[in-house]
């Protein structure tokens, strides 16, 4: 089915003028970008984007590293698009990433791992809602 996801290119991979190159992934792997900004994130913002995270040993120095620096969002759409990138991400650890996948290319650690993607359909509906208006997604008709 035709489905959407949420990305994100970290503080990492956007100080590395690492932007086009993943961009390039996703294109490639037949996701179109429907929807895409540059945003410095507030604390709050960060906190509420990873509440799910709230408890973990790692949520403030993820807090710290996401409001680091710009980070672009965007919404991808295509076939599969939530397994689609998450299979050209990679592992959440760069060390066990596949080969030639995102996070094996471009991250440093778990913790700048380049990338973020929705790890499932409701997950995706509620991260876009996060970030985009409905207006501001861009349905393609070719
Ligand atoms: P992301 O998909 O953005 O969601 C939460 C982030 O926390 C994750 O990517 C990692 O960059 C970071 N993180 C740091 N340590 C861990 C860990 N042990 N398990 C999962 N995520 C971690």
């Amino acid at each position: 089915a035709i489905e959407r996801t949420f990305s994100i290119v970290k503080p990492d991979a956007v100080a590395k003028n690492l932007i086009g190159a993943i961009y390039n992934r996703f294109e490639n792997a037949g996701l179109k970008i429907i929807a895409s900004k540059m945003v410095h994130l507030s604390r709050e913002q960060a906190e509420g984007f990873y509440a799910e995270h709230k408890e973990r040993p790692f949520f403030g120095a993820l807090v710290d590293f996401m409001t680091s620096g710009p980070i672009m969002v965007q919404v991808l759409e295509g076939e599969n698009a939530v397994l689609a990138n998450r299979e050209i991400m990679g592992a959440t650890n760069p060390a066990e990433a596949a080969r030639g996948t995102i996070r094996s290319d471009f991250a440093n650690s778990i913790d700048e791992n380049a990338v973020h993607g929705s790890d499932a359909v409701a997950s995706a509906e509620r991260e876009i809602a996060y970030f985009f208006t409905a207006e501001e997604l861009c349905p393609r008709t070719r």
